[in-house]
């Protein structure tokens, strides 16, 4: 069985050292790095956004997996595909013609995510599975780091591991938010196979080994 993914989230990075800690994520086992754009209206917080991201990609060897908690995120995808993102997830909540901007993502060569909150079911993914690269099932209500990981993400994971082999789907199912030691092997074995892990990594004395070990969780 392959390793799972995994995606540091550099949202619970040291903001004032953004160039080292890009640089210990290119040296480390990170398959990608992940982006958290906020808008403060979708959610409550607000982040970072183009110039930032822009200035990341200068340095970034990882392939960028930018999450876009905004609200219709169709208004910015060619700005964030322009700037190089290999996948570009925008929340089902807040995208009311989800077809077409998934449909427009994957014409511009990246892969196209769909992130659902705590309180979305998965069999609202049913009609466009097939369409979809990449599922981010959020973990915890998104917004901020460090939240508690939310139990009810493992059956989600179950039925979206069914749904996707119903329908001989090639989807990748990312789970965001709470990752960390005690719950990565459980995750994995359900079916996930991209983890984000923000503080987990960034909290830790040795985030190379912590990456390499929630890679190696079995
Ligand atoms: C939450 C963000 C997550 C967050 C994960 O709104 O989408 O990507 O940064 O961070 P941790 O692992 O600290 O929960
Ligand atoms: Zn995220």
């Amino acid at each position: 069985m392959s390793n799972v993914m995994v995606s540091p989230s550099l949202l619970a990075s040291d903001f004032l050292n953004l160039e080292k800690e890009v640089e210990m994520l290119n040296e480390s086992k990170a398959d990608y790095i992940h982006l958290d754009v906020m808008d403060g209206l979708f959610v409550p917080n607000i982040s970072y956004g183009m110039p930032v991201i822009k200035a990341i990609q200068k340095i970034s060897k990882k392939p960028a997996d930018i999450h876009l908690m905004i609200e219709k995120p169709e208004r910015y995808l060619d700005e964030f595909l322009d700037l190089g993102a290999k996948i570009l997830s925008i929340h089902f909540e807040a995208c009311t013609h989800l077809h077409r901007a998934i449909d427009h993502i994957k014409k511009r060569g990246c892969l196209a995510g769909v992130a659902i909150n705590p309180h979305t079911s998965v069999d609202v993914l049913n009609d466009i599975i097939k369409e979809i690269d990449v599922v981010n099932i959020m973990s915890v209500n998104p917004g901020f780091g460090g939240q508690k990981f939310i139990p009810l993400t493992y059956t989600k994971i179950n039925r979206l591991h069914t749904l996707i082999r119903t329908q001989n789907a090639n989807t990748i199912i990312q789970i965001d938010g709470g990752v960390n030691m005690e719950n990565a092997a459980i995750l994995a074995a359900a079916g996930a196979d991209l983890l984000v892990a923000g503080h987990f990594v960034f909290s830790s004395d040795n985030p190379l080994q912590t990456i390499e070990d929630l890679r190696n969780v079995k």
